[in-house]
């Protein structure tokens, strides 16, 4: 017999495919509706796999009910959706997406880098509303980033793509992490420092750690207001890693420059947020990872670490300790 599954959003059909062959595959086919979660509720009682998204909370009332439940595989880096003590307390397995991922994200991080120091929404939005009457000396300028000092909180994998790229455009880069990368200081030039001494000296100030209860609100009021008023924060890694209030402050009170924001604290972030009346705020849904090629790779590898933990192999991207 083939084991149940419950897949919580379409995916692209070469991971599905992949998951037909050996499981019986129950889906929520929708793209742009997430499931609900009295749906959830019920279909985890009879699965024992779960191929799910970012954007549902595997958590502990959810897992109570999972009885027959073996694996749950993230299609995502970040699992902090994903309870994984109360998994491991129950043991199911909880795999993950990295690698695959990488380049795309660093990729779209420099982009919003570059938008936001460079006021490119706001200037594409100023020609079309037809307020381009002339050139002028000091229209629509920003900060350079040839040259500039990139802080990176958070030296993973992305973080090194990202360094990467700021290297290509001759910045100095320091960074923060738990622990020192001297591979990765020595590969790529880039200088450790302490997370006030980054946050003083940097111009751009680049998050890439997961959300966890030691990162959250890693930036608050204190930390914006150690940065430099020309500085730009960029967040394409968790909404919860930046006190959202403290941000719309400093950006208001010009304590920092511009904000680059893929990721909020709540997401879809509300319409009415007082950070999307900021011009010098760009935002971003949620697209770090968003190119045809590698959201497929990251369905096709949930797809095999899902596989792999129900054919009692241990899954390449396990999670827990
Ligand atoms: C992740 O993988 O954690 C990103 O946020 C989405 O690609």
């Amino acid at each position: 017999m083939k084991p149940k599954i419950f897949i919580t959003r379409k995916i692209p059909s070469s991971a599905l495919d992949k998951l037909a062959l050996i499981c019986e595959v129950d889906l929520w086919d929708e793209e742009e509706i997430p499931v609900p979660r009295d749906v959830l509720e019920q279909k985890v009682k009879d699965v024992e796999g779960l191929l799910c998204l970012l954007t549902e909370a595997i958590d502990q009332p959810l897992l109570e009910k999972a009885h027959r439940l073996k694996v749950v595989s993230n299609m995502a880096v970040g699992y902090n959706n994903i309870d994984v003590a109360e998994a491991s307390s129950r043991a199911i397995m909880v795999t993950n997406t990295p690698g695959v991922l990488t380049e795309t994200t660093a990729d779209l991080t420099f982009a919003l880098l570059m938008a936001t120091s460079r006021r490119v929404v706001e200037a594409s939005q100023y020609l079309r509303k037809g307020e381009w009457k002339t050139w002028s000396p000091m229209q629509l300028t920003g900060q350079d980033i040839y040259g500039a000092t990139m802080g990176i909180i958070g030296m993973g994998r992305i973080g090194q793509a990202l360094a990467k790229r700021a290297k290509g455009f001759d910045m100095r880069v320091l960074y923060f992490n738990r622990s020192r990368k001297l591979d990765a200081e020595q590969e790529n030039g880039i200088e450790y420092a302490e997370l006030d001494a980054l946050l003083t000296q940097s111009d751009f100030v680049c998050l890439m750690t997961p959300l966890s209860d030691e990162t959250y609100h890693l930036i608050g009021k204190r930390e914006l207001e150690l940065m430099k008023s020309t500085a730009v924060l960029i967040n394409t890694a968790r909404g919860g890693i930046v006190d959202e209030e403290a941000l719309y402050d400093a950006l208001t009170q010009g304590e920092i420059w511009a904000a680059g924001l893929d990721v909020f604290e709540q997401e879809p972030i509300r319409m009415d947020h007082p950070l999307l009346k900021l011009p010098n705020v760009v935002t971003l849904p949620h697209i770090g990872s968003a190119s045809i090629r590698t959201r497929t790779l990251m369905a096709e590898l949930a797809a095999d670490n899902l596989i792999r933990g129900l054919l009692g192999q241990r899954p390449e991207h396990l999670v827990n300790d």
